[in-house]
């Protein structure tokens, strides 16, 4: 069966199955021949993703509409206050089938299974969540939110040029236009992912209840030196951008190094001319920190800046960087998690409460309503790969945790 009756419960043999298609539904769109999956934002890939969402969601009865960032928002009980459940559907390059595609299959059979409640109940499919294409993640629920401005969109490019609004027109779609919906109505956000780490898979917990997540700040530097012959060229009349940007990916790794808590990564590097027999003359690369703790997060972000003032000085290149997204780390609200405890702790789940080092669009929604996020088990906490790996049974088991907590979250609202 494809669509789940209200009120049947999911962590069952057939909501297992029908996650498993979806999935495999799912990965067929932007799927590789390696097992991996593309599907970045903006392109044509993550548009037919999100017109699957709302096929699927306008065949269990529910209305479904797209913003201006693409962000598809199926009404499945009408009203306000309402709660909303969802992820993304964009993947990075050579990402895996289940990093968000997980979430929005859940929020489906949630939103489609929990049955008559008092609030309103809407699944939403966020655009442009993984900063793989433009540096800048949660593209979608940001501007949803109200959080992103024109100025901070019209700098976003992709590896080839691309400016993030061309490649928005291209697929139909005017980021400029989108209203802040995003905000009071919602009762409460939740969230479905796999871990991307291993505490699950390493413990007793079959669910993960996250208190908080990390926050990002997303820097991008062009270094110029000079082009020169590799041959003719003696080593002290140099100007090389490859070796400056070096120097600047090692600092970047010792910010990432000092504090327990931050992490630290250059994971793009363009060169120029980028031929064997030329001294380099030009490197841009992106620099992803983050951190749970806010201050230490600021403080890495300023160590990088200062190193790379350093390097540019003493090298003779000209370094420009450019923040391209700072955003804090955020503690998630306690009511909604105690009442999944509470519901963990009913069926006698074991779970475990932990930090996510990864983003989410959960962590931009919570900065306007409440929000909760449950993690499923991936093996050996891989991510961000084709190796990506998860159960449809622990989707199940968690929308299924998700499907009787917004009833109890519904019931006691009610009461008052
Ligand atoms: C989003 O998946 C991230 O990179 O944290
Ligand atoms: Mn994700
Ligand atoms: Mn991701």
């Amino acid at each position: 069966m494809t669509i789940p009756e209200a009120g049947e419960p999911l962590a069952t043999t057939n909501g297992a199955e029908r996650v498993r298609k979806r999935l495999a539904e799912l990965a067929l769109i932007g799927g590789e021949s390696g097992g991996g999956v593309t599907r970045l934002a903006y392109s044509e890939t993550e548009r037919e993703a999100h017109r699957r969402f709302c096929e699927w969601a306008s065949s269990a009865g529910a209305s479904c509409e797209v913003d201006g960032a693409g962000n598809s928002v199926a009404v499945f009980r009408d009203g306000a206050p309402y709660f909303l459940i969802g992820s993304h559907l964009d993947t990075v390059l050579h990402g895996g089938r289940y990093d968000g595609a997980a979430g929005v299959i859940a929020a489906l059979e949630v939103a489609q299974a929990v049955g008559e409640l008092h609030r309103g109940v809407r699944a939403v499919a966020f655009a442009g969540e993984e900063g793989a294409r433009f540096g800048r993640p949660t593209i979608g629920s940001s501007l949803a939110a109200g959080m992103l401005d024109e100025h901070g969109l019209g700098k976003l490019r992709d590896v080839d040029g691309t400016t993030l609004l061309s490649a928005a027109a291209g697929v139909g779609l005017d980021p400029t236009a989108t209203p802040s919906w995003l905000g009071d109505d919602v009762a409460c956000y939740f969230e479905l992912h796999i871990e991307q780490g291993r505490q699950l898979e390493t413990g007793a917990a079959r669910l993960g209840l996250v208190d908080a997540i990390a926050g990002s700040v997303r820097l991008h530097f062009e270094i110029v030196g000079r082009a020169d012959h590799s041959g003719a060229t003696p080593m002290r009349t140099r100007t090389d951008a490859l070796a400056a940007a070096s120097e600047l990916v090692l600092a970047v790794e010792e910010a990432g190094r000092q504090y327990r808590s931050t992490v630290a990564t250059v994971g793009r590097l363009q060169v120029k001319p980028n031929n064997v027999t030329t001294v380099p003359g030009e490197v841009t690369l992106w620099v992803d920190l983050r951190d749970v703790d806010p201050d230490l997060q600021r403080r890495a972000a300023r160590r990088v800046l200062d190193s790379s003032a350093e390097i540019a000085d003493r090298r003779g290149v000209r370094i420009t960087p450019d923040v391209l997204s700072e955003q804090p780390p955020v503690v998630l609200s306690a009511w909604p998690r105690a009442i999944l405890y509470e519901e963990c702790r009913a069926r006698g789940l074991a779970y475990r409460v932990l930090s996510s080092g990864a983003g989410h669009d959960a962590a931009v929604v919570a900065r306007r309503a409440p929000s909760a996020m449950v993690f499923i088990p991936c093996v050996e906490g891989i991510s961000h790969s084709p190796r990506e790996q998860a159960s449809p049974e622990d989707i199940a088991l968690a929308s299924d945790v998700l499907s009787s907590t917004l009833r109890r979250i519904d019931e006691l609202q009610r009461r008052g």
